[in-house]
């Protein structure tokens, strides 16, 4: 089945010049990007992002990392495509994701860990509205 999937390059992943890469591996794998911006998600934002984690000792740690520079957003469209991504990006924990993972070959933290993707389909259409809108969307 195609599916979409919401996918960020967070904030230490544009630090360290990693937007290339990261979009590479999603490319080479043959999924289609339908809509990519750069922005700085707002506090405000960034709390909307992660509400489900709002009653988490890390989360406001986790909004200050994630409005402290600058993101990249995209949807990505393929085959499947939320549990594909999920395998491309490895566990949360950069020190146990899997090398060959983008978490697993770039991150060494669970918080800094370079991507962000979203884990369900309700999860995709809540993410998805936080950054983009209807018109964001390339239809090629
Ligand atoms: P992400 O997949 O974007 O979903 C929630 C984010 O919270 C996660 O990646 C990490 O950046 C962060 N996170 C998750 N668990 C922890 C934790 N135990 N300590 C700090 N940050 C965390």
């Amino acid at each position: 089945t195609v599916e979409r999937t919401l996918v960020l390059v967070k904030p230490d992943g544009v630090r360290r010049g990693l937007i290339g890469e990261v979009i590479s591996r999603f490319e080479r794998k043959g999924l289609k990007i339908v809509a990519m911006k750069m922005l700085r998600l707002s506090r405000e934002k960034a709390m909307e992002f992660y509400s489900v984690h709002k009653d988490k000792p890390f989360f406001k740690d986790l909004v200050d990392f994630m409005t402290s520079g600058p993101i990249v957003a995209m949807i990505l469209e393929g085959d499947s495509v939320i549990s594909v991504v999920r395998q491309m990006i490895g566990s949360t924990d950069g020190r146990k994701a899997q090398p060959g993972t983008i978490r697993g070959d770039f991150a060494l933290s669970v918080q800094e860990n370079v991507v962000h993707a979203s884990d369900s389909p309700e999860s995709f259409e809540r993410e998805s509205k936080v950054i983009f809108s209807d018109e964001d969307y390339v239809n090629y």
